[in-house]
């Protein structure tokens, strides 16, 4: 009886709280990356998304079932309400996932919103992809019991087909846990291509059966250099770990199933300690290796006149095809000093032999490393790959097919794209997330150097001007790279990589033209908060008060106006004093205003609902 009243009383309540609580109402489909075409229909009251609401896709389309799959997990993790997957056809009172040959990209998609029905509809599967990662962000963290969701057209499709975002695994190792949480985040943002930098002087990360040394000796650097570079002071702790096969290709398949395309880049020439350590007899000196403790470029790489050298370099690439489908292979080809060629007998017998000479335009070790970068494209070739290299392949000549991965600035991508060769853009200054993202770089963890703020990369064009509309064609897409000397807790792999990645990703996939950076900033709050929802690190500079300061109309004077996120008040002084709400010092920002001669310094900071931020300081322009 007891036990009977408990149950009675439970759902008593049950009903009351759900009565009490309207559901949470949709209406603002903009989220990040901007979608194409958002057309907001205002007619009839919207669909209403509640506990067992069907999501119906095709039967027997196993890819379907498992992006209906997705969207009821993102539901479930996001709401909390219970979504109904079962195949067959279109009806009312769902969500319908089909395929339309109406979507007219390949990555494309189509999401309705109706008072009857919620249709997703694309060319491919990926396209249905992106728009249930629409849906999802467009409805965030969201626990009201059930959610009404206003009618909408939305149509899209990305700008580029090569939207990659790189991690090295190397400098500091990330598990398998860790890598798959990663390509969540990068399906969050729409990328679709994860370059995983797997091999290189610090440590060897993948599986090699022919080259066990490789992983039992490659993989372990006895300690870690602490601080900067050059400091000379080491951590004594032994760092290491590897992918197996198996673990590597169940990767493959879980980034697979979101639509990522893992590119694996074993890094050569150079970049090769850790193999040197396992196999010295790959190197040009008699000697032992260890595998690198400090970071920056070994002199010590893979010696181009050892024929047992083009023999592992084949076998591992055999290896590594039979893991990785990808379409493509990176190969590195960065950073390859000749010191060693220079001087190796075996180096100059090979340039003797291939007739290779110096002239203005190239070295013959130069020559030499193109030498062997075109005949690494041949092993890729015969078995139906392609090469990616960065910058560097240019050196001694590009190899025939190449597509180059352009990170010293523009200027090689630009080389590469005249001379007819598929580019990805990924420039340093720009798109290199190890850097810092705030000038005050006493209150950021300790980096590599730089300064690349979410603006840089909101700003960043991929297609530069100098090159014709025939020669754009070749830059396929754009990249931003994760190099982890300096990061060495996953936590701050992901405060480096978020926000910036939402950046990145409105490069990646909106048009030119309809970006825009205050847009941006009010489409971020949802995503911020799927970030919190899902424990993601991400750096809080994005709220900081950001103003611009010019010169004002009349001479001396200052003009200045202010961005920050949606929901902030801005709070500012003028004398120097720190700004705090309340000191007669301190004045609320209500507009665009113009400071007259006199004040130096103008300091900043703003308040939001649920944060403060740190006062950001600007020194005025005036002439003294
Ligand atoms: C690179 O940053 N060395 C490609
Ligand atoms: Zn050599």
């Amino acid at each position: 009886m007891k036990n009977l009243c408990t149950a009675l009383l439970g759902m008593l309540f049950t009903g009351l709280s759900v009565a009490a609580q309207q559901p949470q109402v949709i209406t603002d489909y903009q989220v990040v990356p901007k979608p194409l075409k958002v057309e907001l229909t205002n007619k009839g009251k919207g669909f209403l998304l509640k506990e067992g609401t069907k999501v119906t896709y095709p039967s027997k389309n196993e890819n379907m079932k498992r992006n209906a799959e997705f969207l009821a997990t993102y539901i479930k993790e996001q709401t909390g309400i219970t979504l109904q997957p079962i195949a067959g056809k279109v009806q009312n009172g769902a969500i319908n996932l089909t395929l339309s040959k109406d979507v007219a990209q390949a990555e494309g998609y189509t999401l309705n919103i109706e008072d009857k029905r919620i249709n997703i509809a694309g060319s491919t599967e990926a396209g249905v992809f992106y728009g249930i990662q629409t849906l999802r962000k467009a409805i965030a963290d969201t626990h009201t019991g059930s959610i009404l969701l206003s009618n909408v057209k939305i149509e899209d499709a990305p700008r580029f087909h090569y939207r990659g975002m790189h991690l090295d695994v190397s400098r500091h190792f990330f598990g398998v846990e860790d890598v798959k949480t990663y390509i969540d985040i990068l399906a969050m943002h729409n990328v679709n291509r994860f370059h995983w930098h797997l091999t290189d002087d610090q440590g060897w990360r993948i599986e090699i059966k022919k080259y066990p040394k490789l992983t039992t000796v490659g993989s372990m650097r006895k300690e870690t250099l602490i601080g900067k570079y050059g400091s000379g002071v080491y951590d004594g702790k032994p760092h290491g770990g590897f992918f197996t096969q198996e673990q590597a290709k169940e990767i493959v398949d879980y980034a697979a199933k979101r639509y990522i395309t893992i590119i694996p880049e074993i890094d050569l020439p150079g970049h090769m300690q850790a193999a040197l350590a396992s196999y010295p007899e790959l190197g040009c000196l008699d000697k032992p290796y260890e595998v690198r403790t400090t970071w920056d470029i070994s002199d010590d790489v893979l010696c181009a006149g050892n024929p047992q050298v083009l023999e592992f370099i084949d076998n591992v690439l055999a290896e590594i095809v039979e893991i990785f489908p990808s379409e493509y292979i990176h190969i590195g080809g960065d950073e390859c000093p000749k010191i060693r060629w220079e001087r190796c007998p075996k180096c100059q017998a090979k340039i003797k032999e291939l007739g290779l000479k110096s002239d203005n335009a190239h070295t013959k070790e130069e020559r030499l490393q193109s030498y062997l970068i075109s005949t690494t494209e041949q092993m890729l070739a015969k078995r139906g790959r392609k090469l990616i290299g960065w910058s560097e392949i240019l050196e001694g000549g590009l190899a025939p097919n190449a597509t180059l991965m352009s990170w010293l600035g523009e200027s090689g991508g630009i080389q590469a794209a005249r001379m007819g060769h598929d580019v990805i853009m990924s420039p340093n200054n720009e798109l290199y997330f190890d850097h810092y993202q705030s000038q005050d770089t006493d209150n950021e963890p300790l980096g590599i150097g730089g300064f690349t703020p979410i603006e840089e990369v909101y700003f960043y064009e991929p297609v530069p001007t100098a090159l014709t509309a025939e020669e754009e064609k070749y830059i396929i897409g754009v990249q931003a790279n994760m190099w982890t000397e300096y990061i060495a807790t996953f936590s701050h792999v992901q405060y480096m990589l978020l926000p910036r990645l939402a950046a990145l990703a409105e490069v990646q996939w909106t048009p030119r033209n309809t970006k825009d950076f205050s847009g941006f900033l009010a489409r971020m709050p949802r995503i911020l908060n799927l970030y919190n929802k899902y424990g993601w690190s991400f750096s809080g500079h994005i709220y900081d008060v950001k103003a611009e300061v010019k010169p004002g109309k009349e001479e001396g004077t200052v003009a200045v106006s202010v961005t920050t996120m949606p929901g902030a008040k801005v709070y500012y002084s003028l004398n120097g004093s720190t700004p705090f709400r309340g000191s007669e010092d301190t004045y609320e920002y209500t507009g665009p205003f113009t400071i007259q001669k006199g004040a130096r310094v103008l300091r900043m900071y703003a308040e939001y609902p649920d944060k403060t931020t740190r006062v950001v300081g600007y020194h005025l322009p005036f002439k003294m």
